[in-house]
């Protein structure tokens, strides 16, 4: 089944040891032991987000997943975590076989740590040089993760950073294509471009095994594309980090927010680094808002522009089914 799909997987697969090369993105407070379990048990590649977690939190969660998973998994750390390695020793000590290494360059010796405990390393670059730069430093493989993705996002469309470094490097190295993924029909088109495979989160944050809130889950069936929309930065003194989400007042508050602090940095009522702070914190702990709590008002709903394309909770193993089914027809009548 699905022949020419898994055919053009095969490096994709070999390298992750998985039946697709079809990773779930980790997503901070969704990609938790039940949705990662199923979708490596459902022959994709699941991987655990590890965010903001302590290492003893990061330890307990890789335990609960290896008891859940058959199938192997991996982790994902965000590069600018105070305590990066120790989180790394925390994945040595479980023999985690692939650690994903987001939100930036990775930091001197986190690569080379990671490699000596025998973990297969992901990268995350947003040009083809740091691509290069990347695999120069060490890592196995790159995921490439446009500006239709949700979450963090870089200025990019996956069509154009697919275009630029594809044909670039796909040939000698393992290359996933992630953002904007919704149908297996585009997931085809990417396999013939050279990806060894691609990452998804939007279509998997819902599935059954999610343990995202019923109100979360909700908000992405009723939402089309133009919903989910990046953060805009309103003054230039005041840095916004991008970010995919769905509209709701939460993202209105904030662009009144960055107007009220700019006007206080006017009136000189705030230095540059209190007001810097200021903008940062109004979203900290908005995403568990949104997926634990089931704020959908005030949380941050991330979300891809794939959304549209999530109608209904579905299990993993079906999502994964329907992709594969689409690639293989589209594959079928070239
Ligand atoms: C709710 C949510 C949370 C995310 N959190 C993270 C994260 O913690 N670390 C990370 O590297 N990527 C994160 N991402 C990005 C995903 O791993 C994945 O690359 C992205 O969702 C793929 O694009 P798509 O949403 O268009 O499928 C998140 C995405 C979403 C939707």
């Amino acid at each position: 089944m699905y022949s020419k799909t898994k055919s053009l997987m095969a490096r994709g697969s070999a390298f992750l040891g998985s039946d697709y090369a079809i990773l779930c993105g980790a997503m901070s407070w969704v990609s938790e032991r039940n949705l990662v379990a199923a979708i490596s048990n459902a022959g994709g590649f699941g991987v655990i987000a590890c965010g903001a977690m302590t290492p003893d939190l990061l330890d307990a969660e890789i335990a609960a997943t290896k008891a859940l998973a058959t199938k192997p998994f991996g982790v994902n750390l965000i590069t600018m975590h105070p305590l990066l390695f120790d989180l790394i020793a925390v994945c040595a000590k479980h023999g985690v076989g692939h650690v994903v290494l987001a939100g930036g360059i990775p930091p001197k010796g986190s690569i080379e740590a990671l490699k000596a405990a025998g973990a297969k390393v992901i990268c995350i670059p947003p040009t083809l040089a740091l691509a290069r730069k990347y695999l120069r430093s060490g890592a196995d493989a790159l995921v490439i993760e446009g500006s239709e993705a949700g979450g963090h996002i870089g200025p990019v469309a996956t069509s154009v950073l697919a275009q630029e470094i594809l044909p670039e490097l796909a040939d000698d190295h393992l290359v996933f294509v992630a953002g904007g993924i919704g149908r297996g029909e585009a997931i085809a088109g990417y396999l013939e471009m050279g990806a060894a495979g691609v990452q998804l989160g939007t279509r998997f944050a819902c599935a059954s095994e999610s343990i995202a809130h019923p109100d979360f889950k909700k908000a992405f069936f009723r939402a089309n594309a133009r919903d989910a929309v990046a953060s805009v930065q309103v003054d230039p003194r005041l840095p916004v980090i991008p970010v995919r989400a769905l509209k709701n007042k939460g993202t209105e508050e904030f662009t009144a927010k960055q107007l009220e602090v700019a006007r206080l940095l006017d009136e000189g009522q705030v230095d540059m680094t209190e007001a810097q702070l200021q903008i940062e914190h109004f979203w900290a702990g908005a995403l568990r808002r949104a997926v634990i709590e089931g704020d959908v008002e005030n949380g941050s709903i991330m979300a891809g522009q794939s959304v549209g394309m999530v109608t209904q909770e579905e299990p993993v193993a079906a999502i994964i089914a329907e992709l594969l089914g689409e690639s293989e027809t589209a594959l079928a009548r070239r």
